[in-house]
């Protein structure tokens, strides 16, 4: 049963519906799922087809990638479910926005993830604008997240979350909680059509201090959300501190949220690296990938 203090939604990030079954069985509750590219890569069936020496055709990889969000979206109906439109770094708007459509019409609650670069918030401003849902990841800094909402200004209250990925950033000796707490208050200053999902979660200490700060949603790996079940769902008091080792703060900037996306410094290069290996582990997938044509 979801704990009556838990305001944060909770999601898995995952690739595989044999994972969503079981969490749902230990929580009692799951408000929805994010997949990426290298997830579904990691999905048993899709490792035991490329153990076999089968790659799939493009077609086939997004038939199969169709069939898990169906058979996660069969398990929990009524969650919240991203997915993501191939995008390297050369993707242009218009081809995330085609994909996006299509994988928008899979499942009723879908919510399209889209990369936070330039081409990736030029497709978000249009995605909401006709209605999709979207969910932008590699978010890494506030001015990205500052970027998400003033491109989806308009939009309505559940159709757009912004991922910033704090175990990337914690990797490089960068204190990704930090970005968390700071977007969650740059956005009381606007009118809250995004919602902060916390992402890119490595341990227990993530996830309890991302429900201190009240992350809208906090999506957490399988190992993550079991472990914080067989706890019993501990929810942190007043006394909880994050206090990670050897990492560096990250300071708070004053961003104004009213210019037009295209006025913030969105560069980031972690969001480039990571674009770069969502589309590596995609394309070792397919027997002709798709930035080789
Ligand atoms: C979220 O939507 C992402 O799929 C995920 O949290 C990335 O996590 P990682 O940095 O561990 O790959």
């Amino acid at each position: 049963m979801r704990p009556q203090s838990l305001r944060s939604k909770i999601f898995l990030d995952g690739g595989d519906a044999g994972e969503t079954r079981d969490i749902t069985a230990i929580l009692g509750f799951l408000d929805g799922q994010t997949t990426n590219p290298t997830l579904i890569s990691k999905n048993p069936q899709a490792k035991e087809r490329l153990e076999r020496g089968g790659k799939f055709t493009e077609k086939e990889i997004f038939d199969f990638y169709r069939g898990v969000v169906k058979d996660i979206y069969e398990l929990i109906p009524q969650g919240s479910i991203s997915i993501e439109v191939y995008a390297d770094p050369s993707t242009e708007a218009d081809k995330m926005l085609a994909m996006g459509r299509d994988m928008f019409s899979w499942i009723p609650k879908a919510q399209v993830k889209l990369p936070t670069s330039k081409e990736g918030l030029k497709a978000a401003e249009q995605a909401v604008k006709e209605g999709l849902r979207i969910n932008m990841t590699l978010c890494f800094s506030q001015e990205q997240a500052a970027a998400v909402y003033a491109a989806t200004r308009g939009a309505k209250k559940g159709q757009v979350y912004v991922s910033p990925f704090i175990g990337r950033l914690d990797d490089r000796g960068e204190k990704g909680m930090d970005v968390i707490a700071h977007i969650i208050k740059m956005y009381r200053k606007g009118d809250g059509h995004v919602e902060v999902l916390t992402a890119s979660v490595r341990n227990m200490d993530h996830l309890l201090c991302a429900l201190k700060l009240g992350s809208d949603i906090i999506t957490a790996p399988y190992a993550i959300l079991k472990e914080w079940g067989r706890q019993g769902m501990p929810f942190p008091d007043n006394s909880y501190t994050y206090k990670p080792a050897g990492l560096e703060d990250i300071p708070y900037k004053e961003i104004d949220l009213s210019k037009n996306w295209r006025e913030y410094d969105i560069a980031h290069d972690l969001t480039v690296k990571g674009m770069e290996k969502f589309s590596k582990d995609w394309n070792d997938l397919i027997a002709q990938p798709l930035a080789a044509r």
